[in-house]
């Protein structure tokens, strides 16, 4: 419903900008057919063509923009572009025509969007607040030359809330003095120093750079060549303050994507926490921590300048051990639901969880299920029609259970809470379509829950078209991962193996589609 209500919104404004009526129409056809196979219900996906990373997360003047890589030529990855959505709840998204298009400097990478409100940029000229866009060029001549500097960082703006873009004509504003992987940058205002402080990656760690006009970037400082994980490239830094939770202290987070090298294999997300002067980020943390234990949440970076100070993450929900062979036709990959970090301290650790947003219990329409109880050493079954498109809540005292879901073609999803291993563990192996490539179904996912330490267990499990995401007491533990049922799953059968405590199921609930 309120989908329908954006598109006619959107309609309306289309009507009063600058594109062609081809485009406008373009648009609206984009908005409208979502029905097909393993087409995600709730979450964000192109309408159609190949879609990686999240880029320019941005909120400014009641919108939410996501940027994405793009490629309007194909279902596989191929030259890049910006791609465009906004939405003004982070749930329901509107299509907007490409924002970045490749140049004579290259394609267009991944990057960030900042709001530049003192105009530093002076790219405003009547009082406008400009969005600066930071993204890398990707030189594919100087790739095919044999060269290493093809990659650099140029910047984009625009004067109308995100809708027309502009290219600096001084790019590349950051040279490259010859790094092959050298890309990525995620920039924010820091108040204490005045200036935009930009993190990108260099192949095995991090380099932070200043600036006060956003054209003019100093180095200050590397991080991480011996810390954390080093199966693969560092790809998609995020560096921001959070508060720990119940306290006044602050510490700051790094995001570092890294492929491959993630604990369940390919494309992963790690995390470091420590502390920012301005001009270093220190952290004492040796070993990686992740963010999400599951194979499908990459390149997941944070909304720069939300109304509250929110940390609102998205993640591609994909991996590049199989992105490109993935059963579908029309469109390739969905992003995670937006999540809210938050950081929690348990001892002398820390640990940064993330869950849904509040605003996607809007979602939940239609309670299915509610307040039941699966008594010790029994099993239950639910036949549900909508299973597939459902949140599924439950708690137990103890962690100790398997929950299957399955259809009539005898496909099965095993989610388990295993007590002797103390893991949580999904087993994709038999979920489906798994055959288009050998690592997709080939090994269970496993995720430690020593950070639940003795609590008892809250798991939320939302289930869509084509993904499954399973959060632990408020995202302490964080599973995603894809799934194409032959036919959507229609039975859950709930296996308690504890033999004293019950599990209470608080609701199975019907997701609502965005769309
Ligand atoms: C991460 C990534 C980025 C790069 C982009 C290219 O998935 O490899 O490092 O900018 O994708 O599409």
């Amino acid at each position: 419903m309120q989908g329908k209500l954006i598109f006619g919104l959107m309609s309306l404004m289309l009507l009063g900008c600058k594109e062609s009526d081809n485009q406008k129409k373009e648009v609206q056809e984009m908005q409208q057919s979502y029905t097909e196979q393993f087409r995600p219900q709730y979450h964000f996906s192109p309408s159609e063509k190949w879609m990686n990373d999240p880029n320019g997360l941005v909120y400014n003047e009641g919108i939410y923009h996501l940027f994405y890589q793009y490629y309007p030529d194909d279902i596989v990855w191929g030259p890049m572009h910006w791609g465009h959505a906004t939405s003004t709840d982070m749930v329901h998204w509107s299509h907007k025509p490409i924002a970045l298009y490749p140049d004579e400097n290259g394609l267009i990478f991944s990057g960030s969007a900042v709001v530049d409100k003192n105009n530093t940029s002076g790219f405003a000229k009547n009082g406008e607040t400009p969005l600066v866009a930071i993204f890398t060029y990707h030189s594919m001549e100087g790739e095919k030359a044999g060269r290493t500097d093809f990659q650099t960082q140029g910047i984009a703006y625009s004067l109308d809330n995100g809708d027309t873009w502009e290219k600096y004509e001084g790019n590349p504003v950051i040279g490259n003095s010859g790094i092959k992987d050298f890309r990525d940058p995620k920039v924010f205002w820091h108040e204490p120093s005045q200036s935009w402080i930009l993190t990108l990656v260099a192949g095995d760690h991090a380099k932070l750079y200043a600036s006060k006009n956003l054209k003019e970037w100093t180095h200050l400082s590397d991080f991480g060549k011996d810390q954390g994980a080093h199966g693969g490239v560092w790809e998609c830094p995020d560096l921001f303050p959070l508060q720990v939770e119940g306290s006044s202290e602050e510490k700051w987070v790094l995001l570092i994507s890294i492929n491959p090298g993630a604990p369940n294999g390919g494309s992963g997300t790690q995390y470091f926490v420590g502390d920012f002067d301005g001009t270093k980020f220190v952290s004492d943390q040796q070993e990686p921590q992740w963010l999400d234990y599951g194979t499908d949440n990459y390149a997941g970076v944070t909304y720069n300048n939300t109304p509250n100070g929110d940390r609102i993450f998205i993640g591609w929900m994909s991996n590049w051990d199989y992105a490109r062979d993935t059963p579908t036709e029309k469109w390739r990959s969905a992003m995670t639901l937006p999540r809210q970090l938050k950081l929690i301290k348990q001892g002398e650790d820390y640990v940064v969880a993330n869950a849904p947003l509040h605003q996607v219990d809007d979602l939940a329409t239609n309670v299915v299920v509610e307040n039941t109880e699966v008594a010790p050493e029994k099993t239950q079954t639910f036949t549900l029609d909508g299973l597939q498109q459902s949140r599924i809540k439950l708690s137990t005292m103890a962690k100790d259970f398997r929950m299957i879901f399955s259809n009539e073609a005898g496909d099965e999803l095993i989610l388990e809470m295993d007590a002797k291993s103390q893991t949580l563990i999904v087993d994709r192996s038999n979920s489906g379509m798994v055959d288009f490539q050998k690592e997709f179904g080939n090994k269970k996912h496993v995720a430690p829950i020593a950070v639940l330490r003795d609590d008892p267990l809250d798991m939320e499990i939302y289930l869509d078209q084509s993904s499954v995401e399973v959060f632990l007491n408020g995202g302490l533990v964080a599973m995603t991962d894809q799934i194409f049922p032959n036919e959507p799953y229609t039975i859950l059968q709930l296996e308690n193996r504890n033999d004293e405590e019950k599990i209470t199921i608080m609701a199975i609930e019907h997701m609502a589609s965005i769309w």
